[in-house]
């Protein structure tokens, strides 16, 4: 892979595009007889899969579709660990109103899951959507949460999700470390302990 912070691919090119046509499929089935439907990608992470998700969700069917951005901090520019907590989320400005709309967030990575959750919450309580679903490209199969987390993602469950990873850094398809490799057409898992 060149870079040797990069140790293994988890998921390669061709299975992301087989698996969002899948999900772009259920989704379109989940939604027939909706219209309306504002699908908001969280950046930047999200950039990549929201714009090849919603691509999908036109060739499954699916027709009047408005794609937003919306900007959400957690972590700044660190590989964070496992035991470190980061409610502190920063949602940016969306610029269309989504009051008494219907919802569809889109996500990079399920982690802790304080990200979607918050992300949610904002869409139902400040900004007035009628309904908010939610789907993650990634979801993190976590191997030693705190209390608190296991409780969260217990509670809160994604409505979709493209794959399951183990609970270790990963990169590409818009993932990102400090800004770099998101422009990775794979997912990798990062090594932080290798030297560049
Ligand atoms: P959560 O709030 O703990 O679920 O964290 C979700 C956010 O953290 C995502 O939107 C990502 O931006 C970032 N994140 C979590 N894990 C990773 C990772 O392995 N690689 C890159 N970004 C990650
Ligand atoms: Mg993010």
């Amino acid at each position: 892979m060149g870079d040797s912070r990069l140790m293994s691919v988890l998921v390669d090119e061709a299975s992301i595009g087989r698996r969002i046509d899948e999900l772009s499929h259920a989704i379109a089935r989940d939604y027939i007889g909706i219209s309306g439907l504002i699908v908001v990608g969280v950046m930047k992470g999200a950039c990549m899969f929201t714009t090849d998700l919603v691509r999908g969700l036109s060739r499954a069917g699916m027709s009047g579709i408005r794609v937003e951005f919306i900007r959400a901090s957690t972590y700044g520019n660190a590989v964070k660990g496992s035991q470190d907590r980061s409610r502190e989320i920063s949602i940016g400005e969306l610029t269309c109103d989504v009051s008494r709309r219907r919802v569809l967030l889109v996500d990079d990575i399920v982690d802790q899951g304080f990200t979607m959750h918050a992300l949610k919450r904002h869409f139902l309580e400040a900004l007035g959507a009628s309904e908010v679903r939610t789907c993650a490209f990634l979801q993190k199969r976590l191997t030693n949460p705190t209390a608190e987390v296991q409780a969260l993602r217990s509670s809160f469950q994604v409505d979709y999700y493209g794959f399951e990873v183990d609970d270790t850094w990963v990169v590409g398809y818009g993932l990102d470390v400090a800004e770099e490799f998101r422009e990775l057409p794979y997912v990798a898992a990062f090594d932080p302990q290798a030297q560049r």
